[in-house]
């Protein structure tokens, strides 16, 4: 028996340039169409908990392409999917003939007769762009080096609820263009990869002020300083890049990190990234250098903040930081941690992507 799609809600269909697209990376987006993605996001976390939710993913199947580990961006896709009554196939980077027997321009033709989307994660963002270019239905990022879109989301979510609590204002404010101008945030450590571009291009686009504080030989390169600087020029954002942790943290709301060895990477560079990096750990005295006493703390995790990981007991014998590497004990054991809401936020926002990209429309 065929059913009529629901009704649109405003949320919904603020989102309807969206429909059938991909979502690769964030300079592919106007700051509408960013915000819009936001704001669905905010009335699906709304709609799950007042248990409201109206499922428009019915007969949706998304192929989910894991080249690289997971937890949260895996688990997202999974729940968002199921949440909104689709179905999932997980693909690890062993089971499937993926990159080792089938090309990945094959893979994408494969897989777009079975599924109505494709999510990948893995190295090279070139991958995922093939994978676009050879599909029929939308591909997902789901972390590539280069970029993290869907982790943005999460993150402008995260912040705009921080800001809407501190200002004791009603939800529902993130699709107003003019929402980010006077949102400001730091991201401190390695910042040539997928964060430290994504969180750079994100608020050029968005219209906010972002500093990014690293050694020089940790920017991102010029070819995205150059798209956030021009982005930066249709919004209004303001941009910092700057080997100085003061200088990016005055009067910041918001302080971000992330680990310095990223997924992949030998652990061979472990002791020459520390001592890079050693000044730009987020302790509490690095904190304090925002002045301001509600700066909130955000990470993507996973996070090395105690020694209770193999791989964090490794380090810490190797450089005596047994209270936590890119981030102190302390920091993130504080009321100023963000990290799980933003974790949580990966569902709602994801599943947001999924609904505007592949979801039912009335009409
Ligand atoms: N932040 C993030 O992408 O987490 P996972 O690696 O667990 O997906």
């Amino acid at each position: 028996m065929p059913t009529s799609p629901p009704a649109d809600s405003a949320a919904v269909a603020a989102t309807r340039p969206l429909a059938g697209r991909d979502f690769l990376k964030e300079l592919d987006f106007t700051a509408a169409e960013l915000s819009s993605l936001i704001s669905l996001a905010a009335q699906l976390k709304a709609d799950k908990r007042e248990h409201t939710e109206v499922q428009r993913l019915r007969r949706r199947n998304v192929a989910l392409i894991f080249e690289k580990t997971s937890t949260r961006t895996r688990c997202a896709f999974e729940v968002a999917t199921y949440d909104q009554g689709g179905h999932v196939t997980y693909i690890d980077p062993t089971s499937s003939q993926f990159g080792h027997k089938e090309s990945v321009a094959d893979t994408a033709k494969v897989l777009s007769r079975f599924y109505d989307a494709i999510e990948f994660r893995g190295h090279g963002q070139q991958t995922v762009e093939t994978l676009a270019l050879n599909a029929d239905v939308p591909v997902y990022n789901g972390l590539t080096d280069e970029w993290h879109p869907t982790q943005m989301l999460a993150d402008f979510l995260t912040m705009s609820e921080a800001r809407e609590v501190a200002a004791g204002e009603a939800s529902g404010s993130a699709a107003d263009g003019t929402a980010w101008a006077d949102l400001s945030y730091c991201y401190l450590g390695d910042a040539r990869s997928n964060m430290g571009n994504s969180l750079l291009v994100m608020g050029a686009i968005l219209g906010a002020d972002v500093r990014i504080a690293a050694p020089r030989e940790l920017w991102p390169n010029a070819e995205v300083q150059a798209a956030a600087h021009r982005r930066a020029e249709e919004s209004g954002a303001r941009i910092t890049l700057t080997e100085d942790p003061a200088t990016a943290l005055a009067g910041a709301q918001f302080v971000h990190t992330d680990v310095w060895v990223s997924l992949g990477e030998p652990a061979s560079v472990w002791a020459e990234r520390v001592e890079l990096l050693r000044g730009y750990r987020v302790d509490a005295a690095m904190l304090a250098l925002t002045d301001r006493p509600d700066t909130a703390f955000l990470h993507c995790l996973p996070s090395f903040h105690d020694t209770n990981t193999a791989v964090a007991k490794q380090v810490a014998e190797l450089t005596g930081l047994d209270d936590g590497i890119e981030v102190s004990s302390e920091v993130f054991a504080s009321s100023a941690n963000l990290a799980f809401d933003q974790a949580e936020n990966r569902l709602h926002t994801i599943k947001a992507v999924l609904v505007a990209t592949i979801g039912d429309r009335s009409g």
